[in-house]
């Protein structure tokens, strides 16, 4: 299959994770005869520096030219504590999603044997957690209108029924693939936004009769998810509750470093980590990219190639059972390996599995 993916490492991290992602797919081109082209553009402070522009025109050509975009991270400490600062990393990628019109983040939550003790949650509740949240990713909060003064300031929580219909079509049918069990997280008791979410919902519902739909406010569901994740099948939610609740359903896992999303829409799809660049970490490569890999296999899943993903899939629980792991998933008293090291084992198991 002939492919083209626009990379775009980011910030921090970024650049390190992504070039684990890149190996691991051209391991994959390798042994299944696949024809991967790679180009590479700029976002985020990376972006900035060079051109001014966190999301710049070349870089949103380079993604609309291509078939997929492997992202990896973007965000600098030099920004965080600037409030005034008037660009920003981040603008870069909510740019990317809006311009690409990618209005449904699908982020998969699920243990890994043998990790269950990295969660701070018990094992007997995090164990065979496994469910999907999809958030929608180009509305509400982050793109609603705002004012910003220092005596006044809002931001507009605005969604449409077209966009609450669209996102939640992906979230039914999914569920109907799936455990057949769809949780709408809202905060209908309270904000108009989540009313209507409910009401076109309950309209839906009766499409997809093989589907159980329940409806949990974002409080209760923000505690169900760490008391009971096992419930949980599909949650679908907006923009800012399916942000905070990812990142809360990251600790089931025992590591942000394990979690990848896919974001699908109106043009190119992309593939990237739920976690962000941990500049803290750049360079010292310690940085788990099992997140980025996992994105390589949703990416390879989403163009049909089963067996690839699974492969890439297979690669990683086979490190993570011999222990080629980063430090965050090391057992007590190992140190673990480099974030390439592992990406070269990963690499080397992919072309020699099974051979
Ligand atoms: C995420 C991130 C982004 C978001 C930030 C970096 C703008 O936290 O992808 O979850 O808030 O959507
Ligand atoms: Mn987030």
């Amino acid at each position: 299959m002939k492919l083209k993916t626009a990379v775009l490492p980011g910030d921090g991290i970024g650049p390190e994770i992504s070039r684990v992602g890149v190996d691991v797919m051209k391991a994959v081109a390798k042994r299944f005869g696949h024809d991967f082209e790679f180009d590479y553009g700029l976002a985020g402070a990376a972006a900035i520096k060079a051109t001014g522009n966190p999301f710049p025109e070349e870089t949103l050509k380079l993604c609309r030219d291509s078939d997929a975009v492997l992202f990896s991270a973007v965000g600098d400490p030099a920004y965080d504590n600037a409030p005034d600062a008037k660009i920003r990393p981040e603008q870069g990628l909510l740019a990317m999603r809006k311009q690409l019109g990618l209005f449904a983040n699908i982020r998969p939550i699920q243990t890994f044997p043998g990790l269950e003790d990295k969660s701070p949650l018990k094992a007997e509740i995090v164990k065979g957690a496994d469910f999907v949240c999809v958030r929608e990713l180009t509305g509400g909060m982050y793109f609603g209108e705002k004012y910003e003064s220092d005596e006044k300031a809002f931001d507009t929580n605005i969604y449409t029924r077209p966009e609450i219909e669209r996102i939640l079509r992906v979230a039914f049918r999914l569920a109907s693939r799936r455990r057949k069990h769809l949780t709408v997280v809202d905060k209908a008791n309270v904000l108009a936004s989540s009313r209507l979410w409910r009401k076109v919902a309950q309209e839906m519902e009766k499409e997809w009769p093989d589907v159980v739909t329940d409806y949990m406010f974002v409080d209760n569901a923000s505690m169900k998810l760490i008391q009971e994740p096992r419930f949980f099948d599909v949650i679908v939610t907006e923009n800012t509750f399916g942000d905070i609740l990812t990142d809360e359903a990251s600790v089931i896992s025992g590591s942000m470093g394990l979690l990848p999303s896919s974001s699908i829409g109106e043009s190119t799809p992309v593939f990237e980590p739920i976690h962000g660049s941990w500049p803290q970490a750049a360079g010292l490569d310690i940085a788990n990219p099992l997140a980025q890999v996992l994105s390589v296999a949703m990416l390879l899943e989403h163009f049909g190639m089963a067996e690839e993903g699974k492969m890439v899939r297979d690669a990683v629980d086979a490190s993570i059972e011999q222990g080629v792991v980063t430090p965050d998933l090391a057992a007590d008293g190992k140190s673990g390996y480099g974030t390439q090291e592992v990406g070269r084992w990963l690499s080397a198991w992919i072309l020699t599995a099974g051979a």
